[in-house]
């Protein structure tokens, strides 16, 4: 079978890519759910620049609204100071655990401003949006009015308290006259929200949900000041859903950025389950509405529970990214959370299974392949990547390994089936072992007469382990590169690309090569008490 991989260097350079996260709201610490996808972003990201492509991810703060101003009231201080402490949080956080973002934007940034604004009058001026009186129940934790779907024994669903009684003049987006054809878009591109349960999701929304009309898009001065001023009536501020969405097209610069058109053609959301219908239907509709087509894929994932119950902050049971890095570094809980997590579906987190995924992947599989390849090239190879003799069936069983590693991340990255991708990855390192059980260097190596077939075993482990460290680099950037300079091979890492690169037979012959501790120490876990 030939070489299923595709060149990136032939391909054209028009290639683009651009990620978003949500902008988290900035009434919270980040946490496992924020950094979940803040993680497959960042993931995600590094994919694509290795395949070479113009890629580009954003992150950023949701700043305005009832929630913020409401934490900001309670503790009496100015709802700016609060907006900007949070959003430090998250900036501070994303920076110490090494997240590759392009734009860090927050909501009160000038130039979104501006955009907002001028949406909002090109959206006003095209006839769409209309004054219109309002009652109904308005749940400040969702920002939004409910419908009857959205409430349980008169409490809101996901945030278990009761709605309030509001009756307001308002501004409404014509959102309901899009309907029909937003649902036939999702019924002919079927992968544009994914995965599937999450289409048929919406789909049914539009189908069923009596409450789902129009839009209400702004909120009375007197009422809240706290958010962006509608161009068209200076006594009201823009609906924070309204502001926030638009942060999507703000970051790369809407709407004549030298890049604007190329990314937005490529744009990849990633979204959590609970704010499906924002982006599935209030956001296309929008775009709609200013003559943009729907970003390419909106990629749904589910929630991390701790105890079965969701991660929130009301009811304390977050876990703190920047803890987990201190007790377990944070590549390993990075590897945890991309590994664990189907996409897609709900996952439970706790340190019990954290510990025996790191020690099983990382310290006992990867780990070992590296410290026993490297420590056996020194003993047996002068440190140096031997030259190898001719290539018998184990040897061809690694390298076929290597390349369904590369084919299956291929694959599943273009799918966002980011834990499948990484099994894929792992079977590589899986054969590798086998592999060297197989061959026995360290009992070859007394036989003179097998001299050669230790060489051709140590190159055929080396290259097998320079090719994880470019597969692994988008999900554990340091710990990849950090194989990559014990192989002698730190430069070439910089700029490797897939395809390319990940070729067998790519690693230079008689480069020096460096054992070190162990990258990934087993984690023993609590004492043993008899
Ligand atoms: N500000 C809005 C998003 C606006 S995007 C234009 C918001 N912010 S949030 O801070 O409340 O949540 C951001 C994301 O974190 C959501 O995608 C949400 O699903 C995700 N998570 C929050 N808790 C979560 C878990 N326990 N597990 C996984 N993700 C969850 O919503």
């Amino acid at each position: 079978m030939g070489n299923p991989m595709r060149d990136p260097a032939s391909e054209p350079m028009s290639k683009a890519f651009y990620v978003t996260t949500p902008i988290y709201y900035v009434n919270a610490e980040p946490h496992i759910g924020h950094t979940y996808t803040t993680v497959v972003a960042d993931t995600l990201v590094r994919y694509h620049r290795l395949c070479g492509e113009n890629s580009f991810m954003l992150t950023g703060t949701d700043e305005h609204g009832e929630k913020v101003f409401e934490v900001a009231e309670e503790r009496g201080l100015p709802v700016e100071e609060v907006a900007k402490h949070y959003s430090d949080r998250f900036r501070e956080a994303w920076d110490a655990l090494g997240i590759s973002y392009d734009r860090f934007i927050r909501t009160t940034d000038p130039d979104h401003k501006q955009v907002v604004q001028s949406i909002l009058q090109q959206v006003y001026d095209a006839g769409e949006i209309e004054f219109r009186e309002y009652e109904g129940d308005y749940c400040v934790g969702c920002e939004r009015f409910l419908t009857e779907r959205d409430m349980k024994d008169g409490l809101c669903i996901d945030h278990e308290r009761a709605p309030e009684a509001r009756k307001e003049a308002n501004y409404f987006f014509k959102m309901s006259d899009h309907f029909p054809w937003l649902a036939d878009y999702i019924q002919e591109h079927p992968d544009f929200i994914r995965p599937e349960r999450y289409r048929n999701e919406v789909l049914s929304m539009l189908r069923e949900e009596s409450g789902l009309g129009d839009l209400c898009i702004s909120r009375p001065k007197s009422r809240l000041h706290w958010g962006i001023e509608l161009p068209f009536d200076p006594d009201y501020v823009c609906y924070v859903w309204f502001d926030a969405l638009i942060n999507y097209l703000t970051g790369i610069g809407y709407p004549d950025g030298p890049d604007f058109e190329t990314l937005w053609g490529a744009c990849e959301h990633l979204v959590g389950k609970d704010i499906l219908k924002p982006h599935a239907v209030f956001w296309p509709t929008m775009l709609r509405a200013i003559g943009l087509s729907p970003a390419r894929h909106l990629n749904v994932h589910g929630y991390w529970n701790v105890d079965n119950k969701k991660v929130s902050k009301s009811l304390g049971n977050m876990i703190s990214p920047l803890i987990m890095q201190e007790r377990y570094g944070f590549e390993a809980f990075r590897y945890f959370l991309l590994r664990d997590m189907v996409f897609g579906l709900d996952s439970s987190f706790s340190e019990e299974s954290l510990v025996a995924r790191i020690n099983a992947d990382l310290a006992n599989n990867l780990g070992n392949l590296v410290s026993r390849t490297l420590n056996m090239t020194k003993r047996f190879a002068e440190g140096r990547v031997p030259e190898p003799g001719p290539a018998e069936e184990p040897e061809e069983r690694v390298r076929k390994a290597a390349e369904e590693a590369v084919a299956g991340l291929q694959r599943h990255m273009s799918r966002t089936e980011l834990h499948r991708a990484l099994e894929s990855v792992f079977q590589l390192a899986d054969e590798a072992n086998r592999y060297l059980e197989e061959r026995e260097p360290w009992k070859a190596a007394k036989d003179p007469e097998l001299a050669e077939r230790v060489r051709t075993t140590l190159y055929t482990c080396c290259e097998a382990l320079r090719i994880l460290s470019i597969l692994l680099s988008p999900f554990l950037p340091e710990k990849s590169a950090e194989i990559a300079a014990r192989l002698g091979l730190a430069d070439a890492h910089e700029g490797a690309r897939l395809g390319e690169d990940t070729r067998w037979g790519g690693i230079p012959l008689g480069i020096e090569t460096r054992k070190g501790d162990p990258l990934f120490p087993r984690i023993e876990t609590a004492p043993e008490t008899d």
